[in-house]
């Protein structure tokens, strides 16, 4: 019987004698370092898991794909696959080129032979792929402010896949996953989708789809690059593992998919869809806000919860994998049972913990009840989520020079170290200027990389469970938001808007700059000759006007209280 999702799917490979000889002559080609993103692609369209795709797109597949989800010969995909560069290094490159492509330690994994370069129309790739342009969704924020300004397209000739050193046995591509449902003999599979640890309601819905369409069941959850803020993958695959016990083992499996998520709700769940039928599944799971990215910069969610499984029923068959459909799964007190939520026996309790509310518990150390969750998971999530009052975060004042972030700066720092408990590191701007930035002078991009050093710096502070003080100037949005990415992933991160006014500040002049600056004897100086961009989100805001700096101190103390980071 021939089964189509079970015989082996094309990959971009060389042979391993031409991968060893292509990399020699690789060796003399011109060179693009691939981002994380991008290496997670790679590692995707050589091994299959992006079929038909043969590389990174070129622009009139591009075009077809954020016009009408489908490539110039009419393939559906959803997805923009593309090679983001610099503009310096596309000034390097004409098409008819070839170029290595090379990971974050300079190995090469493949050759691009580029046939297209162009400036893509960012905006409308986000209006037409994420629904918005707003940068409140972390994939338009990427493509505006991460992403190169040019694109890069053409075939792939693979070298080598990316190396991991972690997970590696669980970790599989296209054709091991189908080997292996060959050699188990499983003919009907359902994929369940991931990118957060499995509770209870997961696993219902897990076993109720497999029971539903009869098949085998595949968890399949994403480790490459999820929504910014998300638990770590490290923390998750060592929960999955932890409820693994809890399924047949005969029946069900676990792979690592290294996928660079773009969280684009409907159409994120139509590539999720062609991506689990090349590693060889039949059916996947779509739940309520498949790959949702929360909500946009007017407080409302980007896509209706239900949007991706009614794109997904529309494109199923073309697709080549049906879709199991749920709605939320919540629990029924009195059955002690989880139901989807339109099935609940009418007058019963229904309980539900939410992802944030979930997240309050662990950060304040509240309990999690055995209903929810699995003690073993909760257990590992405590320890890679310890209570707030014991992890590092970051205190961040951004605000024009003189407003008096360094005075309150250090004012904080003594209460801080006085409270004892965690150690507290002062980044005050000038001091940065001096010690880790005294190269750098005042252009956009000079004070773009000084905040990054400052929030890495802060970053690895936070990450240790440390105090970090920032106080830089910090005038662009963009920037400050790169930085609260850095420091999210491992603890809190409190941006505190010294709104000092610009005559204040002038009037006051300390460093007597404000006055060289209007002379001109200063160019770019901010808030006269350079702009400053103010916090619309900041955490807090303080003036110093008419209050004195001993208070405004307090009021950050009152804060950090407040969120759970200081006890009172
Ligand atoms: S930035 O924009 O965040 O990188 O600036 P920062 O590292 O905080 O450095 C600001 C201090 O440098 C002095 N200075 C200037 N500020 C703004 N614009 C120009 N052109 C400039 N030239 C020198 C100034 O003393 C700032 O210190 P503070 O403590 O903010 O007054």
């Amino acid at each position: 019987m021939s089964l189509p999702n079970l015989v082996p799917i094309p990959e971009l490979y060389v042979s391993a004698d031409s991968a060893q000889k292509l990399k020699v002559e690789a060796g003399n080609l011109p060179s693009w370092d691939l981002t994380a993103r991008q290496t997670c692609d790679l590692e995707l369209l050589m091994n299959g898991g992006f079929n038909p795709l043969k590389g990174f797109m070129s622009e009139a597949d591009y075009d077809g794909v954020v016009a009408n989800m489908r490539t110039a010969d009419g393939t559906l995909w959803p997805i923009p696959i593309t090679l983001d560069v610099s503009e310096k290094f596309a000034d390097t490159i004409e098409p008819g080129q070839d170029i290595a492509l090379r990971d974050a330690e300079g190995v090469i994994l493949a050759i691009l032979s580029v046939t297209d370069k162009w400036s893509p129309d960012k905006a409308l790739e986000a209006e037409k792929v994420f629904g918005a342009d707003d940068l409140a969704h972390p994939a338009v924020n990427y493509l505006h402010n991460t992403a190169g300004k040019v694109y890069l397209g053409g075939p792939i000739t693979g070298i080598q896949p990316p190396v991991h050193y972690d997970f590696k046995a669980r970790r599989d591509t296209p054709n091991e996953l189908r080997a292996f449902f060959r050699k188990m003999g499983w003919r009907r599979v359902v994929a369940f989708q991931t990118r957060n640890p499995l509770h209870r309601a997961h696993q219902e819905l897990t076993f109720r789809a497999a029971r539903e369409a009869q098949a085998n069941l595949i968890i399949h959850p994403v480790v490459g690059m999820t929504k910014p803020g998300d638990i770590d993958h490290f923390t998750r695959v060592r929960c999955y593992e932890a409820v693994l016990g809890q399924y047949p083992a005969a029946t069900t499996t676990m792979s690592l998919l290294n996928l660079a998520m773009r969280m684009a709700g409907p159409r994120e769940a139509l590539w999720h869809g062609i991506i689990r039928r090349n590693h060889g599944c039949t059916h996947m799971i779509v739940g309520r806000d498949h790959a949702g990215p929360g909500k946009n910069s007017q407080g409302k969610d980007f896509y209706d919860p239900y949007a991706a499984q009614e794109l997904f029923k529309a494109h199923a068959t073309e697709i080549g994998i049906e879709m199991v459909d749920f709605k939320q799964m919540v629990y029924v007190q009195e059955k002690a049972q989880y139901f989807p939520v339109d099935e609940v026996p009418e007058g019963s309790t229904v309980l539900d913990i939410s992802g944030t509310e979930l997240r309050r518990r662990l950060r304040e150390g509240l309990e999690i009840p055995e209903w929810f969750s699995f003690p073993t998971v909760v257990e590992e999530l405590r320890r890679t989520s310890p209570a707030r009052s014991k992890q590092g975060f970051t205190v961040f004042f951004t605000g024009l020079s003189g407003s008096g972030k360094s005075t309150i700066a250090n004012a904080l720092m003594v209460k801080l170290m006085e409270m004892g408990g965690r150690p507290v590191t002062l980044l005050d701007g000038d001091v940065v200027r001096k010690h880790l930035s005294s190269e750098l002078g005042f252009s956009k991009d000079h004070r773009d990389l000084n905040i990054k050093r400052i929030g890495y710096v802060a970053s690895e502070i936070t990450k240790n469970g440390g105090i970090a003080i920032c106080a830089p100037i910090a005038p662009y949005t963009a920037t400050r938001r790169a930085v609260r990415e850095m420091i999210e992933a491992f603890g809190a991160f409190i941006e505190v808007h010294v709104a000092t006014s610009l005559e204040e500040c002038e009037r006051r002049d300390r460093k007597g700059l404000y006055k060289l600056a209007r002379e001109g004897k200063i160019k770019e100086f901010t808030g006269i000759s350079d702009p400053y961009e103010a916090p619309t989100h900041a955490e807090l805001v303080v003036d110093t006007q008419d209050v004195d700096v001993d208070h405004c101190a307090h009021q950050v103390l009152l804060k950090l209280e407040q969120m759970g980071l200081i006890r009172g």
